[in-house]
């Protein structure tokens, strides 16, 4: 197994360990939403976002354990975002991660506020961390950005309301709704370490961050129109029935593949300077040639 492999698998456990304590009965209650919290959050996913936090974590010298509640938090924001994704009012999309979507499974009064507690809770458990109360009021900072209006919402909100005129104004939001979260996680990872923050480190990790980001959209486009249901996990086709605007709207596939690869290309150079950055230097191909 590739070395990029078998972290992936490792840190995997692990993050699944961590949300499963931290989204168990005893700490939430034994209602449907809380039951909807655990059943959209658990059991799935490729816990790419948990990745980053990790690895650019150790990168800069943290251990793992400084970082698993950040990287649990990051998780639970983005499992809100796919909750909220997937209700009629959005996507109106009935599979998830190979299995009925939450509002199919509990209902959209249920869903809607387990997707509510799971962001509210997210905070909550990014401002308890194991760290200074400095790094942590940081990190909630930070993730609040890159989620927010400016962020992942604001993404979300042109996803649905915006007809973009052409591939740039698509790339807007490209960055917003899914580079939001994936630089968040990277930056929460530098921050868990015990270096001092420096802006100049953290738009290198911006830098590449959006470089994945966009390039994890495309192939997000891609694979919608390119996989079978069985093998994402979610229904394909899905952009096409809402009629959404994809990288396809504007290029042919070989364009779009050619603009992930130099996009992946470009991350892969950011750090591959710095020592012990094999990992974070190939994630980006791994990403790209993924099929899932
Ligand atoms: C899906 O993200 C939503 C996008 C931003 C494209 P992932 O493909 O990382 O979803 P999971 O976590 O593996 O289910
Ligand atoms: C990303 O876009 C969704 C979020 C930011 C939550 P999509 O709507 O394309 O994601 P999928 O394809 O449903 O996972
Ligand atoms: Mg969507
Ligand atoms: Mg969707
Ligand atoms: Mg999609």
């Amino acid at each position: 197994m590739s070395m990029i492999k078998e972290r992936l698998l490792e840190n995997g456990e692990f993050i699944e360990e961590t949300l499963e304590k931290l989204l168990e009965k005893e700490r939430l209650g034994s209602g449907k939403m809380a039951e909807a919290m655990a059943y959209a959050t658990l059991d799935g996913g490729k816990r790419i976002r948990a990745f980053l936090t990790i690895e650019f974590a150790r990168l800069f010298g943290a251990c793992v354990e400084d970082c698993a509640y950040y990287a649990a938090a990051i998780e639970m924001v983005h499992a809100y975002s796919l909750v909220h994704d997937d209700l009629p009012c959005m996507d109106n999309d009935d599979i998830r991660r190979g299995k009925p979507s939450c509002h199919k499974a509990f209902g959209e009064d249920v869903a809607l506020l387990a997707g509510d507690a799971l962001l509210t809770y997210a905070f909550e458990i990014c401002a308890s961390a194991p760290l200074s109360a400095e790094k942590n009021a940081l990190a909630v900072k930070t993730l609040a950005q890159c989620a927010g209006a400016m962020g992942m919402c604001g993404g979300q909100e042109i996803d649905l309301l915006t007809n973009c005129p052409d591939y740039e104004s698509l790339k807007i939001l490209h960055y917003k709704k899914t580079g939001g979260l994936i630089a968040a996680a990277s930056l929460l990872g530098y921050i868990a370490s015990p270096l001092e923050y420096s802006e100049e480190i953290a738009d290198m990790i911006r830098e590449y961050a959006l470089s994945i980001g966009l390039a994890f959209q495309i192939i997000d486009d891609l694979l919608d129109v390119r996989s079978t249901t069985e093998e994402l996990g979610k229904p394909v086709g899905s952009d096409e029935k809402n009629g959404k605007k994809t990288v396809l709207s504007y290029m042919t596939e070989d364009e779009a593949d050619r603009i992930a690869e130099s996009l992946s290309v470009n991350a892969s150079g950011i750090f591959c300077e710095m020592e012990n950055s094999g990992i974070i230097c190939s994630l980006p191909e791994f990403l790209l040639k993924r099929t899932k």
